[in-house]
Order: C-alpha cells, then structure tokens, then sequence
C-alpha cells in the first residue's frame, strides 16, 4: 500500500466502476470506489446497481419558483458532485463521513410539479389508473426527486442528511423510500428479490434506444424518465404457495432463473412451446409473457430495490419492491406493459402497487454547470 494515497486508490475506482456500466460485466470495487458524477448521463441509471439506495422526494415550498429553482439545483449539484468523489459537502458537518463514497451516485428527477412551479412545458406526467393498484399517497408524487445509492448505508445516510439540509429553504420532504440488493453476489450478477427470485434478467442493451431521450426539448436530450413503483409483496401466502406454482407464476425456474422452456437463465424462452397436454409450458399469465415486449430496443431498465421494514406485532413483513424503470418514453414504453400486468400476470395475487411517481430525469452537467441548468437556465 505504500506509495498509494487514498486518492489515488479513489481514482483507480473510478477507473474501474466506469468500466462497470450496465451491459458491462466488469468488476465492481468496494468501499473506495468512485463513480464520474460529469457526464452526458446522469449516473445512477446505468450504474451498475449499488448494494444500498434511498429515494427522497420533495415538495416545493409555495414561494419556489424559477428564481429560488436556480439556487436550489445548483447548490444541490454542488453537494451531489462533492460527495460521490469522496469530498465533503460545503458546509458538512460530517466531513468524515464524505471519506467512503462507495460507488455513491446522486441522481436528480423532476415530477410535474417542478414544471408547474417552473412555468415549463412538463414532459411527465402521473401514470393513468390501473386496476390493480391500491396508491397510497404517502409513497405518491413528488416534484423534486433525489435517488441516492451507494454500497455502503452510511454513505447514503450521509448524502441524504446533506441533501435535506441544503433543500430545507426550498422544498419539505414528502416521502423516502429505503432499499437494499444483495451485496454477496458477483458484481453486476442479477439480484434475487424477497420472493427469492432472480430479478432483473432480461434488461435493455442498447440504452441509446431504449432509455436516453435523443429527441424532443434539448434540455432534455441525454436524460430519460424514471417511473418508481413501491410494490408490496405479500409473503405469508407466497410462503403457501409451492415450488410448481410459484415458477409457473414467473414463467422462470427459482434456483437457476432459466425460462420453463430452458436450462440456463440468458436462454430465450420459447413461448410457443406446449406441454404434453398441448398446454403452453410458459403460461399465458405468467409474468414473463405478460411482461415482455417484442422489440428489444422498447424494452424498459429495470434497476429494482428490495424493501423490507420489518415485521409487524402479528407477525407479518411489511416488504416488496422498489420497482425502478428507466425509459425514453413512459407512455410508449413502461403503460403498455404495466397495462397487461393489471390485465392479467398471476403475480398480481400475491403483489399489490401502494406507490407510483414519474420524473423526468435531466441530462448529466459538466463541471462547470448544474443539473438542470438547461432548463432553467
Ligand atoms: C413485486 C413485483 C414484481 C416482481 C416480484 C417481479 C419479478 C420478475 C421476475 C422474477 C422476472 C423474471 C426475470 C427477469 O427478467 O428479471 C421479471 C421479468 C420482468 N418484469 Fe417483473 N416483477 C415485478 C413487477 C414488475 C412490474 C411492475 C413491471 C413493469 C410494469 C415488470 C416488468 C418486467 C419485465 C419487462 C420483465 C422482463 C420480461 C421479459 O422476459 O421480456 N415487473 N419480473
């Protein structure tokens, strides 16, 4: 270790983790690894997924229009762009805390209220009514969302304090949402959700189509728009169901998340497949099939985050998902496939959508800008 500094042991994280973009398989570092926060990207979208991750959204104060927008962002930048190079934020009182960034990434998202309080055009707007979910408003909207992930929570924890202080004059914290992966995989393998799934298979590849926006306003170009579900699983009765149902449920097998139809999990499923009764071995309700959308280059970034807020005095999980998709067009790409999971996908017995928000989310800044600088500018 001698002859290394700590920053260059950041630098070469960095190296490493921008080598690590999804799509990408190589390693991910640990505790001191940095992720570039400049960039045509935000990071955070591309990344590969860090072990923790909190998603915060404010509400403007009624005075926070234009003027008080081009403070805010800037001064949040600031802090985003100090802290996921292991810097401390102006003003931390933690300063310590800033040394581990952890992969930290700090993503920026604006919901249609933001807009609205901008006098702009919004190009978000709440996802239409779906039978099947049962909103809460307490996990709903937001006009500012800050979505902060790191491989270590007391980086998050961190980052969120700051983010909260310097947003205070501006905006009230409306909801946080708190989720983890499994830290103990390969980097960048796929995660098992708590319905001890591998969840994430089948992602985009090509994210120029399916997820950066290269059309519409320009402020806009090179950012995408998030779309995060809280979806509550219910555990006790997924707990009765057997081994058969639950992977007829997906249209997966449990232990190697090969298709019914497959032996290996990248294997293509063959849909058209019947069993021996001239039934289709992948259901016609089974996630998989409801889930999926023909053409690849329209498919959605899923970048999922379990929950899990403990268990309550009868003995029942308060967990599920923090569904987090990543698209260039909401309307053209996450509503159709959520419209034929409320239709009809056999999870919908055992899961129930309690929270649902959009944001567009700007394009990365160079160093000498801020996140939505183009905009507002
Ligand atoms: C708690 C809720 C959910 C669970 C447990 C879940 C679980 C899974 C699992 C295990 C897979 C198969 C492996 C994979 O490709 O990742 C999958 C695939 C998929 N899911 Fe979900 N999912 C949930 C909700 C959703 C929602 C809300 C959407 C979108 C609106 C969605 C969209 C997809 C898509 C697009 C695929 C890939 C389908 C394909 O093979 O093309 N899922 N999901």
């Amino acid at each position: 270790m001698r002859g290394i500094s700590r920053r260059g042991l950041f630098v070469a994280g960095a190296a490493s983790a921008a080598a690590t973009a999804v799509g990408g398989s190589a390693q991910a570092s640990a505790g001191s690894g940095v992720e570039a926060f400049h960039g045509a990207h935000q990071a955070g979208v591309a990344t590969v997924p860090q072990a923790h991750a909190v998603f915060v959204a404010f509400d403007l104060l009624p005075d926070t229009g234009t003027e008080a927008l081009t403070r805010l962002l800037p001064l949040l930048t600031d802090d985003a762009r100090r802290l996921t190079q292991g810097r401390p934020a102006l003003a931390d009182t933690e300063p310590e805390l800033a040394a581990g960034p952890a992969r930290l990434t700090v993503t920026f998202g604006f919901g249609p209220g933001l807009f609205a309080a901008a006098k702009k055009d919004s190009p978000v707007r709440p996802l239409p009514a779906f039978e099947t979910d049962k909103l809460d408003k307490r996990w709903s909207g937001g006009d500012l969302l800050v979505q902060i992930c790191a491989d270590d929570s007391l980086t998050v924890a961190h980052a969120l304090r700051m983010i909260v202080k310097d947003a205070r004059s501006f905006a009230g914290v409306r909801w946080t949402q708190r989720g983890f992966r499994s830290a103990a995989g390969a980097p960048g393998a796929t995660q098992r959700n708590l319905m001890g799934q591998l969840d994430g298979t089948v992602n985009p590849t090509d994210l120029d189509r399916a997820v950066w926006i290269d059309d519409g306003p320009a402020w806009l170009r090179g950012g995408t728009t998030l779309v995060l579900r809280r979806i509550r699983m219910n555990l006790e009765t997924w707990d009765a169901a057997d081994r058969v149902a639950r992977e007829f449920t997906i249209g997966r097998r449990l232990d190697t998340g090969a298709p019914l139809t497959g032996r290996a999990e990248r294997d293509e499923p063959d849909f058209d497949r019947l069993n021996r009764l001239g039934f289709p071995v992948i259901s016609e309700y089974a996630h998989i099939r409801r889930a999926r959308t023909a053409d690849p280059g329209s498919r959605i970034l899923r970048r999922p985050y379990n929950y899990d807020e403990g268990v309550s005095a009868d003995g029942k999980s308060d967990s599920g998902l923090l569904f987090a998709s990543y698209q260039a067009d909401v309307e053209r790409q996450f509503v159709p496939v959520q419209r034929r999971l409320a239709e009809g996908d056999l999870l919908n017995e055992w899961v129930t959508t309690i929270g649902s928000a959009v944001f567009a989310i700007p394009p990365g800044c160079t160093a000498e800008g801020w996140i939505g600088d183009g905009l507002l500018a």
